[in-house]
């Protein structure tokens, strides 16, 4: 695993613009199809929002997600609606690049078939070290050290063989997740992380801490960590 680089700006709002511009060359200099996952919550925001305003080839992306919340895709906490309103509403991109979670049959069903997208997307149904699922990875940190929706003390953190699973427990509603052999089937893994609040998870996770989600992950080609000074500030 190469160790992993970081870089700090001086606030979420610098952090996105300069992020975004580095992305789009990261994406300029890649080849066809670029498959990237896309993280939820509300960090990312303002790099969505920044990616759109960029310069890119759009037809190369198939946009992926790592986690769902199981509600409907119009409903305000759905991930997929948060990345339409800030991203794939603004850019030029067709319907069949867009590989949202499932969240209108049962949890379980729709785990298995995002399953099943994803290893007909790659070709095969082992993932190979060699050749990863994703492109580009883009991960939120949770102020408990979850990533994805991989959650402290989940049984699905035991997860090796499935690559989606539902997730019943740990929030109020259920989740769909990657589980980590899929979100460490990447050749970048991006970390997102601003705010004070992070400060203490980011440290830890960097440290490899064990006890956290984000401490236990694995990524198989380069991580890179883009954070603001406050998520900084224990380093
Ligand atoms: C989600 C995300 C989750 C998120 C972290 C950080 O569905 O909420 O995928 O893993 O990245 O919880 O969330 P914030 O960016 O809102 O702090």
């Amino acid at each position: 695993m190469t160790a992993p680089r970081t870089e700090i700006f001086a606030d979420p709002q610098d952090l996105a613009l300069r992020a975004a511009d580095w992305m789009a060359g990261v994406i300029a200099a890649a080849e066809v199809p670029f498959r990237m996952a896309l993280s939820g919550g509300s960090t990312p925001r303002l790099l969505y929002a920044e990616l759109s305003l960029r310069r890119i080839e759009w037809s190369k992306l198939r946009f992926y997600w790592i986690d769902e919340r199981f509600v409907p895709p119009d409903h305000p906490d759905s991930n997929q609606r948060m990345a339409r309103e800030t991203l794939l509403n603004h850019i030029r991109v067709a319907p069949e690049q867009i590989h949202a979670m499932p969240t209108l049959t049962d949890p379980e069903t729709a785990a298995r078939a995002y399953e099943d997208g994803l290893k007909s997307a790659y070709g095969a149904t082992e993932l190979d070290p060699a050749r990863p699922l994703f492109d580009l990875t883009l991960l939120g940190l949770g102020s408990d050290g979850h990533i994805c929706s991989l959650l402290p003390g989940s049984p699905v953190l035991e997860e090796r063989t499935r690559w989606v699973v539902p997730v019943q427990h740990g929030r109020p509603e259920v989740r769909l997740t990657l589980t980590y052999p899929a979100v460490e089937s990447s050749r970048l893994t991006v970390f997102l992380v601003t705010g004070q609040d992070k400060a203490e998870v980011v440290k830890r996770v960097r440290q490899g801490d064990q006890s956290l989600p984000g401490g236990r992950l694995r990524p198989q080609g380069e991580t890179v960590w883009l954070l603001d000074r406050a998520a900084a500030s224990l380093l």
